[in-house]
């Protein structure tokens, strides 16, 4: 999704505008722009495309401004092309914006009707022609927040301005921004990662909040213009983890990498001598809860939907799970003794957030499960647990999902614990089974070469059905997802024991149909619904831990996984059908760490 970044230094910025860019590109984007000021006029380029096209555009006719904004677009206003693209300049200020301007066509209908022009199909150049008129009566500051005052929706800006060329403008509501520091330079940034390769000084706004940027000094004001101080955090460097090393792309690293980040994160949580987990202040006693609602969007829904059967099976609590787009608006009754846990690999999913604030404001406690430890969710909730798998750079989600489960499965484990629902035995058994999981894994990335014959039999397929029951319905949601995310091919995830009430009417002779069937409780059950798909033509792939079962000659494919414990199969079938999404997406070219019209961090609702 759309990122910002912007410089105020003592030497050009266009260099490192491009290099913080490129640190965005991650998020997903069409279209990529800078602006700086350079002897009193705004020097504009933008491109449709790659942040590449826009550094050959610099390379030829170069911005040696001291002062500049950068962005990439992730198109909601407009369609992805040269005009759209941001920054968005009259004679005096440009403007980048990540967000939504839910009023603009209003806005917009009377600027024109003062005889106002625009170039653009976005929302975002009535902030520029706004804020233009503003500054003819005053001063950058107040015009911007004169300007404000008549937005709404969500934004993040980052402005300039022709006639004070050394500020920049930052503005908050709704979508994420920080502010960097160094010496004799500072920065904004619509995350700490862009900016890390610049400081490790962060300071984040909240909503209704301002800044001015110089190369000396920054400035904060609430909603009100009162000046406010900001903390300063220091964030870890974990830039490392987001290079791709020897890796074709980030997703393969990332998937490769599980085994490392799942002993970080297990190791994070158990106490390997004491055998117990190390999660102490919930923010509600465990024995009190009476209800626990697991919140999310795509992958990190899909850890929710997994976790309610860890729940049910391990303790008594009521477990509901839900869509962050779709809580956000439900009509609830909140209880305090409820707890609210918010799953989020970013912590600044727009819909993730705002589920967040409204438990919030209804004073029930909240926890999220968080991959970015200083985003807007893990600082909003009561209670953080961070799933400790590094920066993840591909736009599909794997690494952060099985961090997601490892840290959910942890949790169900010591809630069952303190409340007495599971004996010591067991409690130690799945212990000891998290600490053999990343060698487990390991065994599983192994299978590669098996998986990839697998992915050449989905190339030409039309579509494609993913079926599991328990447990696995959710991990089937999951290999649906990616499979559909990376590759483009259509897939469906489904309850197997729900076919016969429309899907079936689906399958048809050579449907390549996944079934994911661990020796649970329901392992018989999903092996007579996979005999139905058999019996009408669909090809099967079925993945198992089952030592000895039939992959018999009805199977076009099989592929057996380790056993560790039934609850924690889920996360072992998890694996291969990354690879299997992978493999699929490499084999039809596409463009696996960015695919088409999809954004790491979905910072608009
Ligand atoms: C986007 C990403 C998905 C991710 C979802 C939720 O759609 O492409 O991979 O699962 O957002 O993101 P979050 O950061 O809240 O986990």
């Amino acid at each position: 999704m759309c990122g910002i970044i912007g410089i105020a230094s003592y030497k050009p910025v266009s260099v490192n505008i491009i290099n913080s860019l490129k640190k965005l590109e991650y998020r997903g984007y069409d279209s990529a722009g800078i602006a700086t000021i350079k002897k009193d006029l705004i020097d504009e380029k933008k491109c449709s495309g790659r942040v590449d096209e826009l550094e050959k555009i610099l390379f030829k006719t170069p911005s040696d401004g001291n002062i500049g904004i950068g962005h990439v677009r992730w198109a909601t206003h407009g369609i992805p092309n040269l005009i759209n693209a941001h920054p968005h300049s009259s004679e005096s200020v440009s403007v980048v914006h990540n967000g939504i301007i839910e009023n603009s066509d209003e806005l917009k209908k009377n600027l024109l009707s003062k005889g106002l022009k625009f170039k653009s199909q976005t929302d975002t150049e009535v902030i520029t022609i706004l804020i233009t008129e503003e500054l003819k009566k005053n001063k950058p500051l107040v015009s911007v927040f004169k300007t404000l005052n008549k937005l709404k929706g969500s934004f993040a800006l980052g402005i300039i301005f022709k006639d004070f060329p050394n500020i920049i403008i930052g503005a908050r509501r709704g979508s994420p921004l920080a502010v960097g520091y160094s010496n004799k330079e500072n920065y904004l940034g619509s995350d700490s990662y862009a900016l890390k390769s610049m400081t490790n000084k962060i300071s984040y706004l909240d909503d209704g909040e301002l800044c001015v940027l110089s190369k000396n000094e920054v400035s904060f004001y609430d909603f009100s213009m009162k000046k406010i101080n900001k903390k300063v955090h220091i964030v870890s460097n974990d830039e490392n983890m987001a290079e791709k090393g020897d890796y074709k792309n980030f997703m393969s690293k990332e998937i490769f990498e599980q085994p490392i980040t799942v002993k970080k994160c297990v190791n994070e949580y158990i106490d390997n001598l004491k055998k117990d987990i190390n999660i102490f202040n919930f923010p509600i006693d465990p024995r009190e809860i009476k209800k626990i609602y697991l919140i999310g969007c795509g992958t990190a829904y899909h850890s929710c939907l997994v976790t309610k059967y860890w729940i049910e099976e391990l303790t008594n609590i009521d477990v509901e799970t839900d869509i962050a787009s779709e809580f956000r608006y439900r009509n609830l009754k909140f209880d305090k003794k409820n707890l609210y846990i918010f799953v989020s690999q970013s912590g600044e999913t727009a819909d993730t957030a705002a589920a967040l604030d409204i438990c919030k404001k209804n004073n029930v406690k909240t926890c999220s499960v968080i991959n970015v430890i200083e985003s807007t969710i893990a600082r909003n909730s009561d209670w953080v647990l961070p799933i400790h798998a590094g920066p993840e750079i591909g736009v599909a989600s794997t690494k952060a999902f099985l961090g997601q489960l490892i840290v959910l499965y942890i949790l169900s484990l010591k809630l069952a614990s303190v409340r007495g629902e599971i004996t010591k035995d067991i409690y130690i058994k799945n212990i000891q089974n998290l600490i053999t999981l990343p060698e487990t894994i390991k065994s599983i990335l192994k299978l590669e070469s098996k998986i990839q014959m697998m992915a050449k039999e989905f190339i030409n397929a039309r579509g494609t059905m993913f079926l599991g029951r328990g447990s696995s319905f959710p991990i089937a949601l999951e290999g649906a997802l990616k499979l559909k995310e990376l590759s483009y091919l259509h897939a469906e995830g489904y309850p197997a024991g729900e076919m016969k009430h429309g899907p079936l009417a689906l399958i048809e002779e050579g449907l390549p149909v996944i079934v994911i069937a661990p020796k649970d409780k329901y392992y018989e059950k999903t092996l007579s619904n996979m005999q139905e798909v058999i019996s009408r033509g669909g090809k099967i792939f079925l993945l198992t831990d089952n030592k000895k079962d039939a992959l018999s000659e009805n199977i076009r494919f099989g592929l057996r996984v380790p056993h560790l414990d039934n609850l924690l199969s889920g996360i072992l079938l998890t694996v291969p059908l990354q690879l299997l999404a992978y493999h699929v997406a490499l084999l039809k070219n596409c463009d696996i760490d960015k695919p088409r019209n999809l954004a790491k961090s979905v910072t608009v609702e």
